[in-house]
C-alpha cells in the first residue's frame, strides 16, 4: 500500500480532472500526430505512472481496438481508476521493476514521470517490456502560461490558513519529486543513451481558457472546476486545523467565477499547458 503521490503531493481529483481536460478529444489531434500509432490497429499499450487513469481513459476512445494495460505504485490512484475508468486494465506496482514479461506490448506511453524516476531504470524497463519495433511515447510538461482572474487571487482567509502552518521541509524534495528533471534538450539524448532509436520530438500546446468563444459550457465550466477542486484538495492535504474557514472562501470564489462566466462577464484569466511530445523505436 502505497498513498504517498495522492496524499502529499497531487490528489485524486486535481490529477484526474487536470488531465481529462487535456487529453479530451479536442486537443487529442495534436499528439495523434506525434505518436505516429495506426488508431485502428490490433495493439498491445502500457501506460507507465498512469496516476488516476484519464490518459488511460483518453487512449481507450481513441485507440479502440488496442488492449490497454496501466501501472502506477499509488494505491489511491489505482482503487479511483478501476472504479471510474472502464476498459483498462490497471495494476499497482513498481515503473522500475515493471510487472510483465519482456517483448510484450507494441507500445509503452507515460505522461509527467520521466521526471520522477532515475533514467536507467524509467527507459530500461519500457525498452525490455516492448516488442522490437515497438514504440516508446514519453509526455513531458514544459513552462507553460497562467493568469488569474482577479476574483480568483487568493483571499484572506486562505492567506491565513497558509501562514498558519509550521513550514516544514520542502515535502516536494522530500518526495523526490522532479528530482530526474531533464532539459527539452537532454530528454531526447537520454532516450537514445539508453536503446532507443528513430527518436522525435513535438509539443502539444493545450489553451485551457474559459472565457474563450470556441469551448462550449460544459468545457469551460469544467475548466473552472478543475481549478476548484485543485485549491481545495491542496487545504484537505494540509491536514491542519482552521481549513473550514479557507474551504469556505475557495468555495466562495469559484462560485463568483461560475456566475461571472454565466453572466458573460469575461475575465481571460487562462492556463496554457506545453507538453514535449517523445517518440522512439525498440530496434
Ligand atoms: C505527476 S504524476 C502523473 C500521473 C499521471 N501520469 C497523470 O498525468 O495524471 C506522477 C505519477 O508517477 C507515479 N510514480 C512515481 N514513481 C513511480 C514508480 N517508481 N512506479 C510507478 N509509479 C510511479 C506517481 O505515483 C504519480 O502517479
Amino acid at each position: 500500500m502505497n498513498n504517498i503521490w495522492s496524499e502529499n503531493i497531487q490528489g485524486v481529483m486535481t490529477l484526474y480532472l487536470s488531465r481529462k481536460l487535456r487529453f479530451d478529444d479536442v486537443f487529442f489531434g495534436q499528439y495523434k500526430k506525434q505518436f505516429g500509432i495506426d488508431e485502428n490497429a490490433d495493439i498491445k499499450i502500457l501506460e507507465v505512472g498512469c496516476g488516476p487513469g484519464a490518459l488511460a481513459e483518453a487512449l481507450r476512445r481513441q485507440y479502440p481496438n488496442a488492449e490497454i494495460s496501466a501501472i502506477d505504485r499509488d494505491s489511491n490512484f489505482i482503487s479511483f481508476a478501476r472504479e471510474n475508468v472502464t476498459g483498462v486494465d490497471f495494476y499497482e506496482g513498481d515503473a522500475e521493476k515493471l510487472p510483465f514479461e519482456d517483448c510484450s506490448f507494441d507500445v509503452t506511453i507515460s505522461n509527467t514521470v520521466l521526471e520522477h524516476i532515475e533514467s536507467k531504470a524509467f527507459w530500461g524497463e519500457q525498452l525490455r517490456v516492448l516488442k522490437p519495433g515497438g514504440v516508446c511515447l514519453c509526455l513531458s510538461a514544459r513552462r507553460g502560461l497562467h493568469c488569474t482572474a482577479p476574483c480568483l487571487e487568493t483571499t484572506k482567509a486562505e492567506k491565513e490558513f497558509w501562514e498558519s502552518i509550521p513550514q516544514s521541509e520542502d515535502e516536494l524534495k522530500k518526495y523526490g519529486v522532479g528530482r530526474y528533471s531533464m532539459t527539452e534538450a537532454e530528454i531526447p539524448a537520454s532516450m537514445e543513451k539508453n536503446g532507443f532509436s528513430d527518436v522525435t520530438a513535438g509539443y502539444a500546446i493545450i489553451d485551457l481558457t474559459p472565457d474563450a468563444p470556441k469551448y462550449p459550457p460544459k468545457m469551460a465550466e469544467a475548466m473552472i472546476e478543475a481549478m476548484r477542486q485543485s485549491d481545495l484538495e491542496a487545504i484537505r492535504h494540509a491536514r491542519s486545523c482552521g481549513a473550514e474557514e479557507a474551504v469556505s472562501a475557495v468555495n466562495a470564489k469559484y462560485n463568483e467565477r461560475l456566475r461571472l462566466y454565466r453572466e458573460g462577464v469575461k475575465q481571460w484569466d487562462t492556463s496554457v499547458s506545453v507538453t514535449m511530445i517523445l517518440r522512439g523505436v525498440k530496434k
